[in-house]
């Protein structure tokens, strides 16, 4: 499959479920004194998040171009990167958590779409703490899609707890969505999140809280629902690649940047200055092409 591909997959799909497809936002945050970039599909949105009407309605879909600088120690390494699209899909006030996972499910593995192996996916919910309970509602959905239990991993904030996107602002609970990379025939039984052979393609995130400026959570007025699919990751998973840098996206940059250095690309040494550098330079180049 290519970029383009599943990019308009996703698209098609959240056309099918009611959902207006919405333009990405330059990467430059309009609205936002608190941060430089744009740094997910819902950071745009914010405003809307938090209560305002959307000219589009209450279910949008998108591709957005994205700068996260919060894991650039982990760029090197073979699925983090600086620049990234992001596929996501947003309720505000609409559909909630059931509607959410459901459907991420039906799109991963669903036949009419991507079609994945459902023995190769793995969960995580949030497992609850001061601030909010364990996420049951989401346990229990991803138990009656069929999820063993075994693969349904609880974790607290630092995993499982997405936003603000700035200081202040929507935020909540998620729901990560892991695809096994490694021998199909060895699927571990039970998932753990240390094991990078389980790639993280996707996070449902339950946005029912605001931030607020001394760091205490409050509800929202509404409840939203804000995903997220990082599209490289995904095309490399569905295209057996386990190193996003082999993709179509990034493989002409790792050729180019071979020609010039004179070095290979397949020699461990090599792999993650190659990988720094293409990952950089592509940040660079669609950074000001946009
Ligand atoms: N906002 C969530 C993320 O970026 C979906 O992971």
């Amino acid at each position: 499959m290519t970029a383009n591909e599943l990019r308009q997959k996703y698209l098609d799909f959240f056309k099918t479920k009611e959902h207006a497809i919405i333009p990405s936002s330059p990467i430059v945050p309009e609205n936002d004194p608190t941060a430089l970039f744009i740094n997910s599909g819902m950071h745009p949105l914010v405003p809307y998040l938090m209560g305002e009407k959307h000219p589009k309605g209450t279910r949008l879909a998108n591709s957005q171009k994205c700068i996260r600088t919060i894991d650039i120690e982990e760029v090197g390494d073979t699925t983090h990167h600086t620049f990234f699209e992001m596929l996501g899909n947003w309720s505000l006030g609409d559909y909630f958590k059931k509607e959410a996972i459901r459907w991420s499910y039906e799109f991963l593995t669903s036949p009419d779409w991507l079609g994945l192996d459902p023995n190769r996916i793995a969960v995580s919910v949030f497992k609850g703490d001061e601030d909010a309970p364990f996420d049951q509602e989401a346990f229990d959905t991803w138990l009656k899609l069929g999820i063993p239990e075994a693969r349904i991993a609880k974790l607290g904030k630092e995993e499982n707890w997405w936003g603000p996107a700035g200081k202040t602002g929507p935020c909540g609970p998620d729901s990560e969505m892991f695809y096994w990379v490694g021998d199909p025939d060895k699927v571990p039984e039970s998932f753990n999140d240390d094991n990078d052979l389980w790639v993280e393609i996707w996070n449902d995130v339950f946005m029912e809280y605001n931030k607020k400026d001394d760091g205490s959570f409050e509800k929202l007025s509404q409840q939203n629902v804000d995903t997220g699919m990082g599209l490289i990751r995904v095309l490399a998973s569905i295209n057996g690649l386990d190193d996003n840098y082999e993709s179509e996206l990034f493989k002409p940059i790792i050729e180019e940047i071979e020609e010039l250095t004179n070095k290979k690309y397949s020699e461990e040494e090599n792999k993650r200055p190659m990988r720094i550098i293409a990952d950089h330079a592509n940040a660079c180049l669609l950074y000001t092409s946009d």
